[in-house]
């Protein structure tokens, strides 16, 4: 096992800002997050002790969001930083989903939801800004232009530095209308997108990386395992080998063990034992040296699972290696 220090992890340019930043940053989603079962993935103790595996690894980018375990992932972040100098970090979090049953405008990029929760998220991370803030999704029932302004007014503030977009769906033409729409009135654009993207998602290959090219904006994948997926512990004959929090949830299963990703898992195998690297460091250096990606968004649950994929920050692929890792998923999106 590579030591955690001697990864030394190197900045790179957050897309068109003026920062630069990790280039693997450290995902906070599974922080108190509840099972079906009623377990906590990890807890606050763990939390820490990952976020001190990160940091000491030379990690400064965490990315978290209001509703990851309630509320619990920033807060544990902002204890963890209150003993740290929080200018070394860059800290995103991101705004979007219902918070209140029953009350409709709780969710979504509405003038009144964004306004509020900006606040108790700053409040949760004790402090003053956060150097990113996505919506966590689009929203279709609120008008870009609302949207732009709102976020705008949360820069002009200094309650945040820069506006980031997480998407699900490929949604390109609706970020490069927004950025029009803010660019227009002078207001601040998105300069950093947050979708999923690994070796078995491709679905932002196309017009998307193209649209991101064009605006300058930074592209920080998650899931780049495919939430576990890539990292060898499932087969097709036994499913799933070893153990695994993620794969307990119902839909893992039919998104992920399917004939057509196995055989991506095979190309990978491959490639991975060329390298002398795990398959999670191989899948994960695959994204590092792909044209358009600026920095995957690293997940773990343990600190054996964090050492291992951090090292992947060490690994280097040849330029065929990278081909084959392309080629193995077929499809319409191959070819970028
Ligand atoms: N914007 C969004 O909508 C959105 C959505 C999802 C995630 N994210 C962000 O992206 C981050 C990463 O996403 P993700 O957690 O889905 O990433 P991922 O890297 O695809 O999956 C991480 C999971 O895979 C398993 N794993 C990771 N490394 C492993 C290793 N070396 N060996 C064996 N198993 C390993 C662990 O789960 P098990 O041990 O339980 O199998 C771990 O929790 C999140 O924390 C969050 O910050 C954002």
């Amino acid at each position: 096992m590579t030591d955690l220090a001697d990864i030394d992890m190197e900045f790179v340019q957050l897309g068109g800002t003026g920062i630069r930043t990790s280039e693997l940053q450290f995902g906070t989603w599974r922080f108190g997050k509840e099972t079906e079962e009623g377990n906590v993935e990890i807890g606050e103790k763990r939390a820490h002790k990952l976020l001190d595996a990160y940091a000491e690894a030379g990690g400064r980018y965490i990315d978290t969001a209001d509703v990851y375990g309630g509320g619990e992932s920033e807060r544990w972040i902002g204890d963890w930083l209150a003993d740290r100098d929080r200018e070394r970090y860059t800290i995103a979090s991101k705004i979007f989903w219902q918070i209140r049953d029953g009350d409709p405008n709780s969710r979504g990029t509405n003038r009144k939801n964004i306004r509020h929760r900006i606040d108790a998220l700053l409040d949760r991370l004790g402090t003053d800004y956060v150097d990113v803030l996505y919506i966590h999704r689009w929203d279709d029932q609120t008008d870009a232009r609302e949207m732009m302004k709102t976020l705008n007014g949360l820069v002009e503030d200094g309650k945040v530095h820069y506006l980031g977009a997480s998407t699900l769906r490929p949604d390109a033409w609706k970020v490069a209308r927004a950025n029009q729409i803010a660019r227009n009135e002078g207001w601040e654009p998105f300069s950093v997108l947050q979708p999923r993207y690994n070796l078995v998602d491709r679905e932002i290959e196309g017009d998307y990386l193209e649209m991101a090219r064009h605006e300058d904006l930074a592209v920080c994948p998650w899931s780049p395992l495919g939430q576990g997926f890539l990292t060898g512990k499932y087969t097709r004959e036994e499913g799933l080998t070893g153990e695994s929090r993620a794969a307990e949830s119902g839909r893992f299963a039919d998104a992920y063990l399917t004939e057509e990703n196995f055989d991506v898992h095979d190309e990978l195998d491959a490639v991975a034992e060329e390298v002398d690297a795990s398959p999670a460091q191989t899948a994960l250096a695959w994204l590092m040296h792909r044209d358009g990606v600026t920095a995957p968004i690293v997940g773990a649950r343990t600190t054996e699972q964090l050492e291992e994929n951090l090292a992947a920050a060490t690994i280097d692929l040849s330029e065929e290696q990278v081909d084959r890792l392309t080629e193995a998923k077929g499809g319409p999106y191959a070819g970028l």
